[in-house]
């Protein structure tokens, strides 16, 4: 089999046997397939598209590629959350330690930034000495012990994926169905969970803009994790404004600190209860969806979830210190506030562009070796129908070059819409998908 001919066959619009993924992968993996080849697959895979079948397979691969988690010397049933990607999305350090907190063993392997979205494995390692290259084992210890471990794909789980996803965030081959379905299955097959809730977004700062396509990208997400005997349930979140207000890694780790500690926005908590509930319900801890509610709030209100960030934090060899005390948490040397120009309601947000913003100031890769500057991002301080009046703040830029910042401050502006008019918010849960069907939230 020849690497050159699969990317033909792909080209002109075919579909890859198994033999055919399982070897571009495997290949690919060991090294053997070189960047440039893998990345004219992808884009021809952006164009052409992929059948379910392919797309399975493609999922299997990845699963495989690598060592399949064995969570069975982990007590209970396990329960973990992928988001398909937004802008200002914490949720993982808000969820992760309200639903262990509750005692339900959370297991989730994470990613880094990847296009204009933000990536749990880049926010946790603003905490200064986090790791989360766990060895299989300390994962299990730690998931055992405090019941919350989140690693990124070090622990040779999935690699392919790893791999992938790398070269995907800088070849601009992310928005695809079937790529970004198996990226996800693939990790969350391989890292063993036993409940599985999909965080699908969908609008201008999601990959996928449409509902229907958020839709479609659900479906197939649960059928391969229903298909692998996981339970799995998929929830179709707006994202046509960042959530929360804070963007940017530790920015948002702040801001996850706050909503652990009862002073947070009110769309991060919400949502956070949301995908926790059907987490809880995954596992069978609650049968009744009201209940698991109360007991997810319950861990804010009592300060069980920002005690148990902090133990997980510890755990994960970072310093616990910097929960409570935020100073020691990275900081950016400028601060620009972004004023309004006119009077007015906010109508629209560019949701992806504050992504960008939040890159121009170095908070994202430009290639697969660039470091990225955990201090930097944007703080919006309006969203879609707040009123804003001229010269009223609407954002604080934060960043140490201010070359950077001069950009990054034009594009804020170009993506802000307002409207002499009232204008009313999009629901922030749209629709649950499961095996048994799709329903209006
Ligand atoms: N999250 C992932 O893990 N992979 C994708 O492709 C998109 C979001």
């Amino acid at each position: 089999m020849r690497m050159y001919d699969l990317i033909m066959k792909k080209r002109n619009g075919g579909a890859l046997t198994k033999e055919e993924i399982f070897y571009m992968i495997n290949e690919y993996t060991n090294g053997n397939i070189p960047d440039y080849q893998m990345s004219a697959f992808m884009m021809a895979v952006y164009f052409k598209g992929m059948t379910e079948e392919e797309t399975v397979n493609l999922t299997m691969a990845m699963a495989e590629s690598g060592d399949m988690m064995d969570l069975s010397s982990i007590d209970g049933l396990k329960a973990d959350k992928h988001s398909t990607g937004g802008v200002g999305d914490k949720i993982s350090l808000v969820l992760g330690p309200m639903v262990a907190a509750l005692g339900v063993p959370v297991a989730k392997m994470s990613g880094r930034g990847l296009g204009h979205t933000g990536g749990t494995i880049d926010k946790l390692e603003s905490f200064p000495g986090f790791s989360t290259s766990l060895t299989t084992e300390k994962f299990i210890e730690n998931v055992n012990r405090i019941k919350i471990a989140i690693a990124g794909q070090t622990a040779n789980l999935a690699p392919a994926d790893k791999k992938l996803y790398a070269l995907r965030d800088v070849t601009a081959t992310v928005d695809n169905i079937s790529l970004i379905a198996s990226s996800i299955m693939s990790k969350k097959l391989a890292s063993g969970s036993d409940a599985i809730v999909l965080d699908v977004k969908t609008g201008n700062g999601a990959f996928m803009k449409t509902e229907a396509d958020a839709v479609a990208l659900a479906r197939e997400m649960v059928q391969i994790g229903t298909g692998a005997g996981r339970n799995t349930v998929a929830i179709i979140s707006d994202m046509n404004q960042p959530l929360g207000f804070a963007v940017g890694n530790a920015l948002e780790v702040k801001e996850a600190i706050d909503t652990l500690k009862g002073e947070g926005p009110a769309d991060l908590l919400e949502l956070a209860v949301v995908l926790g509930t059907y987490m809880l319900l995954g596992v069978k801890r609650f049968t009744d969806e009201e209940k698991a509610r109360a007991a997810l709030y319950k861990t804010i209100e009592d300060g069980s979830a920002l005690k148990k960030l902090e133990e997980f934090v510890e755990a994960q060899g970072g310093n616990p210190e910097a929960v409570r005390n935020q100073d020691l948490l990275p900081k950016a040397s400028i601060v620009m506030e972004i004023k309004a120009q006119e009077d007015g309601f906010v109508e629209k947000i560019e949701t992806d562009e504050i992504g960008v913003v939040s890159l121009i100031l170095g908070g994202g890769r430009e290639t697969k070796e660039s470091d990225i500057d955990l201090s930097v991002g944007v703080v919006i301080k309006k969203k879609i129908g707040d009123a804003v009046e001229k010269g009223e703040t609407v954002a604080v830029l934060h960043g140490n070059d201010l070359k950077k910042m001069e950009q990054a401050k034009e594009r804020f502006m170009a993506a802000y819409t307002f409207s002499k008019s009232p204008v009313t918010r999009d629901a922030l849960v749209k629709w649950i998908i499961s095996d048994k069907g799709t329903k209006k939230y």
